[in-house]
């Protein structure tokens, strides 16, 4: 059980804060590629900041203060420029550095005085990697956006999907470390709500190993062989605040302290006759959390079912109410580990899995389960052969099995990229 005050430093994420600090350190996907295509601005809220993130004319990407120096109008409504943004209520300009290039009645009435030169708007890097932009709110030097294995994958189709979450992102980010969970909550409840009869194979250990970029978890179920990938190799919670299943990440990006953006990301290899495929953008979808008829939340996916256990916490989980049991041995090393790391950062010091070495960052590699299987990829006669990939014990929906709400177009691109009739029952 944590006292009031551990339970507000790790949940806090605003400017100033401990926790904010912490993870101001790394990278966060805030967007992806193709959305800035789609519109290019959009309105950001992260860490406790608002901000907005656009590409201007040129291609080059930004974020800043969402209101302009002068007034404080909201840049998200802003002119798209050449080069940054101008604010829609006096016409002020601003580059991606922050910088002022322009205040149109001023330069009018003062042509020598060069206002603009002492101007400067909160600004912050943003780069493109996986289809993803992310986002560095923390001291320059800004580390590298790390290379995860999967994004140097290639014939396999990738969708990144959005929901934003009324939780904070710590008790997601807990449920990266906690693998009973997936026999109640997605094995036991899903066949409960499909009135399935019998329960998921149950868990009889569980294992936590720490490295350089997380915590990997470990299970053996009732049936399960010795020498499973589950138990030998496992999956991880990825630091600081991403679970990594092998083939799929789901980020948990601090809104402020009482929201979260989930950020998925997807990949699914096609099968041998289907090479070469390549996406010529990756897309992406925002998926509802609400059954709008009932008003309740969406339980049918396994990361809605996720999400309902993060609210059901209350928008901060109160850990001062907690009573933590051998099931939670993971969640606890985390919470030792974030503590420990707020004070590096406290300190002055470079917290863990901060990437900066390039040539490390060719390509990080991770615990991965059936590593082979997303590397060499399999003939389509073998697509359904792999159990190892999926663990035993949940029933899962038709489609996509993650999130509710996928849009049919990219159901019928991912039916195509693997070679499926677009509209045909699942093979
Ligand atoms: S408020 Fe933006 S230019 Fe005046
Ligand atoms: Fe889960």
């Amino acid at each position: 059980m944590l006292s009031a005050e551990q339970n507000k430093a790790l949940t806090e994420v605003g400017p100033g804060t401990r926790m904010g600090a912490l993870l101001r350190r790394y990278w966060m996907p805030i967007a992806a590629v193709a959305e800035l295509d789609d519109a290019p601005t959009k309105p950001v809220r992260l860490l406790g900041e608002d901000l907005v993130l656009y590409k201007d004319k040129r291609g080059t990407y930004g974020l800043l203060d969402r209101h302009c120096a002068h007034r404080r109008a909201d840049l998200s409504y802003a002119f798209v420029e050449d080069c940054g943004l101008r604010c829609n209520y006096h016409g002020w300009q601003y580059d991606e550095r922050g910088r002022c290039l322009a205040q149109p009645f001023e330069e009018i009435a003062h042509p020598d005085a060069r206002y603009k030169d002492r101007i400067t708007l909160k600004a912050y890097p943003v780069e493109a990697k996986a289809g993803l932009l992310w986002a560095y709110l923390g001291p320059a030097p800004a580390p590298l956006v790390p290379t995860w294995e999967p994004f140097t994958w290639t014939n396999g189709f990738v969708q990144i999907v959005f929901s934003e979450i009324p939780c904070n992102w710590l008790q997601a980010q807990e449920n990266s470390i906690d693998p009973v969970h997936f026999e109640w909550l997605h094995g036991n409840w899903s066949r409960a709500m499909r009135g399935i009869v019998g329960r998921s194979p149950t868990h009889l250990k569980i294992a936590f190993d720490e490295f350089e970029y997380g915590f990997a978890y470990r299970r053996m179920m009732e049936g399960q062989a010795e020498d499973s990938e589950l138990w030998t190799v496992g999956r991880t919670c990825l630091w600081p605040n991403c679970l990594f299943t092998g083939a799929h990440f789901e980020w948990r990006v601090p809104i402020d302290d009482g929201n979260m953006l989930s950020v998925g990301w997807f990949f699914d290899r096609v099968p041998n006759e289907m090479e070469p495929f390549a996406q010529a953008r990756i897309p992406y979808w925002y998926g509802p959390i609400k059954d709008e008829t009932t008003g309740r939340w969406i339980t049918s996916h396994v990361m809605n079912q996720d999400f309902v256990a993060w609210v059901g916490q209350g928008a901060i989980a109160d850990r001062t109410q907690e009573h933590l049991g051998e099931s939670d041995r993971g969640v606890a090393m985390m919470r030792r580990r974030l503590t420990e790391q707020m004070d590096v950062v406290a300190r002055g010091g470079e917290p863990m899995g901060v990437v900066r070495d390039p040539a490390q960052n060719r390509c990080i590699t991770l615990p991965i389960i059936d590593r082979e299987r997303w590397v060499k990829g399999f003939p389509r006669s073998k697509m359904f052969s792999s159990e190892i990939q999926k663990t035993p014990g949940p029933v899962l929906p038709e489609g996509f099995v993650f999130q509710a709400g996928q849009p049919a177009e990219i159901r019928d691109a991912f039916r195509k990229a693997m070679g499926w009739r677009p509209s045909s029952p699942e093979p």
